[in-house]
């Protein structure tokens, strides 16, 4: 891993911001990812986000906390906060703008336990493979204290597949449709490619069921997203 994400994150808080970065999956077109948007304030962020901090609660774990933004905006709340990313220039960012207790660490890696965990901004991505699922749902299920919460979003991306007639075109023989492959790339720089995973509530729910953990969905966006609460 070239760490694009950190780099570009680093340019952007160090007044180095003059191009964004670039995304692209097996199923869609160069797109891009404006830097800015990563350091959105609470005013800035989609509904399901700003529900999720309203219901954050305890002790807080942010995983795959980018530059930091919801971490800062809960420890500005007075709530106690603990971010972890994997990319070390995202932990440098996130360390800069404030946030006072920051890992540079994998998900599977985290040991302390938590009342709310929160993953946002497709938090289902970090999961990466629907053969995965479980494990994370497990692991994360092992952080909670008694009465915790998980916040999470994702989106259901079966309209991607949709042609004009509202037929679904995927091969049959091809993975889950949710299960993307993810490019990006930053100042002329490519990074190695990765899975992100877009996870329909329907299968969350079903994963969830599946090891015990209750899941409800709290609200739906706009576009096929949706924010779930899981809980023992
Ligand atoms: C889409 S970004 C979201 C960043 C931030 N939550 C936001 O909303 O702006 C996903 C983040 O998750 C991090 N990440 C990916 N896999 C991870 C893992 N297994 N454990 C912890 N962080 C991870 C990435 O480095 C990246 O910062």
């Amino acid at each position: 891993m070239k760490d694009l994400f950190g780099k570009a994150l680093l340019d952007y808080q160090n007044n180095n911001y003059t191009e964004d970065l670039m995304t692209s999956t097996n199923i869609s077109d160069e797109d891009e990812l404006p830097l800015p948007y990563l350091f959105r304030d609470y005013n800035d962020m989609p509904k399901l986000e700003q529900q999720a901090l309203n219901l954050a609660k305890g002790k807080i774990l942010d995983v795959g906390c980018g530059s930091g933004s919801h971490s800062l905006y809960l420890q500005s709340k007075g709530l106690s906060v603990k971010a972890i990313d994997v990319s070390a220039g995202a932990v440098a960012v996130s360390k800069a703008r404030g946030v006072i207790t920051i890992e540079e660490k994998a998900l599977l890696d985290e040991t302390d336990t938590f009342d709310t965990i929160l993953l946002l901004m497709n938090g289902t991505g970090i999961f990466q493979t629907l053969d995965q699922v479980s494990t994370y749902l497990l692991h994360l299920k092992s952080l909670l204290n008694k009465g915790g919460q998980i916040l999470i979003d994702s989106s259901d991306i079966k309209y991607m597949y949709l042609d004009e007639d509202g037929g679904f075109w995927q091969d049959m023989n091809a993975n889950y449709y949710g299960e993307l492959d993810y490019f990006l790339s930053y100042k002329g720089e490519k990074e190695a490619a990765m899975k992100w995973l877009y996870l329909d509530y329907k299968l969350l729910l079903d994963a969830c069921t599946a090891i015990d953990l209750k899941c409800e969905m709290l609200a739906e966006g706009e576009h096929y997203d949706y924010l779930a609460k899981l809980s023992i």
